[in-house]
């Protein structure tokens, strides 16, 4: 049985690092932008009979990869594939998995619905903001933790405690806590729903001080919630404060906040693209492509 994969435009460097470790053929996919934004896509294969893997995040500028994505599947779905298997190194909308006021929108629930109404078999995803989102999807879903990838580098750090830095965290934390057999403390996090990145309060409950405070959190966005956890934890005394993240979907002015900021280090993976003239000198950019390769080739027949 052949195997083939597309990538769509929001990753194709990890998409090309990944191709390459599983040794299959990047397909060849136009993919263009009419003047009113529109998108189209073709692919130039021929699939019939394949499986076919689609990467793509749903990375900033989400609905355009969004759409991407959906367009793509529908593409290789008219060319009769054995199967297709969505690859999304980055679920966006993820963090949206709940109702939180009368007359809110179910998002994550409806990006589930348009990416198995386009026709996927499969789903591989890395580092969900929350695992009940699962439960959206009627196709098989395989959820890859993306913090193996930091372990090593944790594990030579010296005094650490793991930080989450808020309740919906808190689950991830303690698993990672709990592997790499250190305390765990718990930054109390309110967000201000009324007004989008705002925190309203923030605590610490747990013993930090004299450590290296290791945040570990799912997605870093504008960087608010670091930066906050970090003052916090250095005003209860930790001597250090390491930030991972698996996803960086840093928007406009998170790297200058994060650079200045009083995070000592940030880890972050390549799920998403992170453009060169943003790294700056706290930024350890560690590679994702193995993780998902790995996943990927179980499902290789
Ligand atoms: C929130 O619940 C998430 O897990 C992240 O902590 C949050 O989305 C990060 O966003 P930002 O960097 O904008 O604070």
């Amino acid at each position: 049985m052949s195997s083939i994969i597309f990538s769509g435009n929001s990753n194709p460097y990890l998409a090309k690092e990944i191709v390459s470790i599983l040794d299959l053929p990047l397909g060849k996919a136009e993919i263009i932008r009419f003047a009113d934004s529109e998108c189209r896509v073709r692919i130039e294969e021929d699939v019939e009979g394949k499986d076919v893997f689609i990467i793509q995040s749903l990375s900033n500028p989400v609905d355009e990869h969004l759409m991407e994505l959906l367009l793509l599947i529908d593409s290789v779905k008219r060319g009769e594939p054995r199967k297709i298997i969505a690859v999304l190194p980055y679920h966006g909308y993820a963090r949206q998995d709940r109702i939180h006021r009368p007359g809110e929108c179910l998002s994550a629930q409806v990006v589930a619905k348009l990416i198995e109404a386009v026709g996927v078999d499969k789903l591989i995803t890395v580092e969900l903001h929350n695992e009940a989102i699962l439960g959206f999807f009627k196709i098989p879903v395989v959820h890859v933790s993306g913090f193996s990838v930091f372990k090593q580098a944790v594990k030579d750090l010296e005094d650490v405690v793991v930080v989450t830095p808020d309740a919906g965290a808190l689950k991830r934390a303690q698993k990672f806590s709990e592997e790499l057999e250190f305390p765990l403390a718990f930054v109390e996090k309110k967000r201000d729903l009324d007004h989008p990145h705002k925190i309203s309060s923030m605590r610490v409950v747990g013993d930090v001080s004299g450590k290296t405070a290791v945040i570990v959190d799912d997605v870093i966005v504008t960087g608010g919630t670091l930066v906050n956890a970090a003052f916090l934890l250095k005003e209860k005394g930790a001597k250090q404060v390491v930030a991972l993240a698996t996803h960086a979907d840093f928007v406009g002015g998170s790297d200058k906040i994060l650079k200045e900021g009083p995070v000592d280090k940030i880890w972050v993976t390549d799920t998403i693209y992170v453009p060169p003239e943003i790294y700056f000198p706290k930024l350890r950019v560690f590679s994702s492509a193995s993780l998902i390769a790995a996943a990927m080739k179980k499902m290789l027949k």
